[in-house]
């Protein structure tokens, strides 16, 4: 039996490096997708992360360029062989009240965060079918759910990768694909520290739990529905995200 192969998209972020660590430490190679930039930034993440080079496969390719990230995507894939796990994780913010926020702030989190999954997915998608068993994990957020002051873009983004998962999950169940969705609450990583001190302060005020997730709290449910113990789970989102909303 060959090692089993997960691809991550935003490998190497607040939440995506966490996950690919827990994935290497369950055993699997990981494809991890970043985006395109002069700065060698893999050899840095892997020795601050701790994790073993030999496990991973970097592709870089912008996932918003759809015949690039697709030529990369099924290349990575036909390298390994096979694909047992997707987690669409790649997602960025352009935080801004909805009267104030330009054209290109909304098409830049749209196209990001929910165009991409076509892209990405596909591919992913068709390798699996064809392998008969499969698991897909879209990071979406409790503020697709929730909706939030200054993220119309990100929430319809959100929202959206939801319908999705259900969709996906119809297409995918008759061939042993499970797809279902985690929804991270506020987290611990540069793209919450990111807001305004006074602002956070504010938001954790309104959580129950009283504290922003740990990434490793939301790579737990990740790795959980990949898991054998996931394997009757399909079209489902896991709130992950302190008691800040229930639905
Ligand atoms: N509800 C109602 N009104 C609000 C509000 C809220 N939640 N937040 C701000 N406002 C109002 C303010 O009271 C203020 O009103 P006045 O003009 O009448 O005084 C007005 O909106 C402007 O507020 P700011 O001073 O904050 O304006 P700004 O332009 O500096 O910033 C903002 C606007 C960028 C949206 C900022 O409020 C902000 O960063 N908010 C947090 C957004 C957020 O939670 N993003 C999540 C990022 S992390 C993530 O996305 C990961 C995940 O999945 C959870």
């Amino acid at each position: 039996m060959s090692q089993k192969v997960v691809l991550i998209t935003g490998a190497l972020g607040g939440i995506g490096s966490e996950i690919s660590r827990q994935f290497i430490q369950q055993g699997y190679r990981v494809i991890a997708v970043l985006t395109p930039s002069n700065e060698p930034r893999e050899e840095r993440w892997l020795q601050n992360e701790n994790i073993d080079g030999s496990q991973v496969r970097f592709v870089r390719t912008n996932v918003t360029d759809h015949e690039a990230a697709t030529a990369a995507i099924t290349e990575a894939i036909e390298a390994e062989g096979r694909v047992d796990v997707l987690v669409n994780n790649a997602g960025i913010t352009r935080d801004t009240a909805f009267k104030k926020m330009s054209y290109e702030q909304w098409c830049a989190v749209l196209d990001t965060n929910l165009r991409s999954l076509f892209t990405v997915t596909q591919p992913v998608f068709n390798k699996m079918l064809a392998q008969n068993h499969g698991r897909i994990i879209n990071i979406t957020s409790v503020n697709g759910l929730k909706g939030q002051f200054g993220q119309t873009n990100y929430s319809a983004a959100k929202a959206g990768m939801i319908g999705f998962t259900k969709a996906l999950a119809l297409e995918g169940a008759r061939n042993n694909v499970c797809v279902n969705a985690v929804a991270p609450g506020y987290t611990g990583t540069p793209m919450v520290t990111a807001i305004r001190e006074d602002i956070v302060e504010g938001i954790k005020k309104q959580i129950p739990l009283n504290r922003l997730a740990g990434p490793e709290e939301i790579a737990a449910a990740v790795l959980y529905l990949a898991g054998d113990s996931g394997g009757y789970i399909t079209g489902e989102t896991i709130n992950v995200n302190g008691g800040l909303y229930m639905h």
